[in-house]
């Protein structure tokens, strides 16, 4: 029997697949992660039950990802080569019809921190290149500001050509408009984040001597920051960093998010 996470996992898992996927979904975005093995298991079952469109294309958003399409019977297919769109059509820029992913952490206004399994980037591009973001978690990830319960820091991924240089950049990143020891008395002076120098660690590959390597052959700084009060400032922050190739912050990408309760009962945020 599944423990309280894990169940809450599969239930929101389930509920999120079974609005959004059905006969009339032609391309699909598969994220990466834990819950999304969920996601894959009830894919699996209906395509057994016929429930799928017959040449749904899925795309993956990691190695680990694209296991999961093949495994549960589905046609994986590389965001690059999926068939060209009709200009004209509307939404034309969006290739795919529907994204559903894990995230490590959702606040109120649907922004999320990602990359907890180091897929980030792969997941940003599919993404954006989503009609809709679905995210799909358990209670844990529910939070009114992010960095609030996701402690470990915003995953960034960085080139290993320079990755100390990069450290030291992210770290000397601070709210400048904070005047030191001053209770903000305004919304300008409010800083984007909460701590007054954030810290980044490289993430270490856990029974393997060494840096966790992404699937992109690249590495991950955990940039701990406190509070993240403006995602979208502190997205743009990082993301200025020379050598930083794609931040774990996801502001304003998703339409709805879909939890687990501890109680068994499943809640979706719009
Ligand atoms: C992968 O890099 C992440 O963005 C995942 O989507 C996220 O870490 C959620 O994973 P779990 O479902 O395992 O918590």
């Amino acid at each position: 029997a599944l423990n309280l996470v894990e169940q809450s996992k599969r239930s929101a898992a389930f509920a999120a697949v079974d609005k959004h996927v059905g006969p009339s979904v032609r391309v699909l975005g598969v994220g990466s992660g834990s819950t999304v093995v969920y996601a894959a298991e009830r894919l699996a079952e209906l395509k057994q039950q016929n429930k799928l469109h017959p040449d749904l294309l899925c795309v993956p958003t990691s190695f680990q990802s694209k296991q999961l399409i093949v495994d549960s019977g589905l046609r994986a297919c590389d965001l690059d080569d999926l068939p060209e769109l009709d200009p004209s059509a509307p939404g034309s820029f969006a290739s795919i019809d529907v994204t559903i992913d894990g995230a490590d952490e959702v606040d109120s206004e649907l922004n999320a921190i990602k990359g907890g399994g180091g897929a980030h980037l792969r997941e940003k591009l599919v993404a954006a290149a989503s009609r809709r973001l679905v995210l799909v978690a358990d209670y844990r990830k529910n939070s009114d500001v992010l960095g609030e319960k996701w402690t470990q820091g915003v995953p960034v991924e960085v080139s290993p050509l320079a990755w100390r240089t990069i450290k030291r950049q992210l770290e000397r990143l601070g709210p400048r408009s904070r005047a030191q020891g001053a209770v903000p008395t305004d919304a300008a002076a409010v800083a984007a984040f909460e701590l007054a120098h954030p810290v980044a660690s490289l993430r270490q590959a856990v029974r393997k001597a060494g840096p966790v390597v992404t699937d992109n052959g690249n590495f991950i700084l955990d940039v701990c920051m406190g509070k993240i009060y403006d995602p979208p400032a502190v997205e743009l922050l990082l993301k200025m960093v020379p050598g930083v190739i794609e931040v774990g912050i996801f502001s304003a990408m998703a339409a709805e998010a879909w939890f687990g309760n501890e109680d068994g009962s499943i809640a979706c945020r719009i």
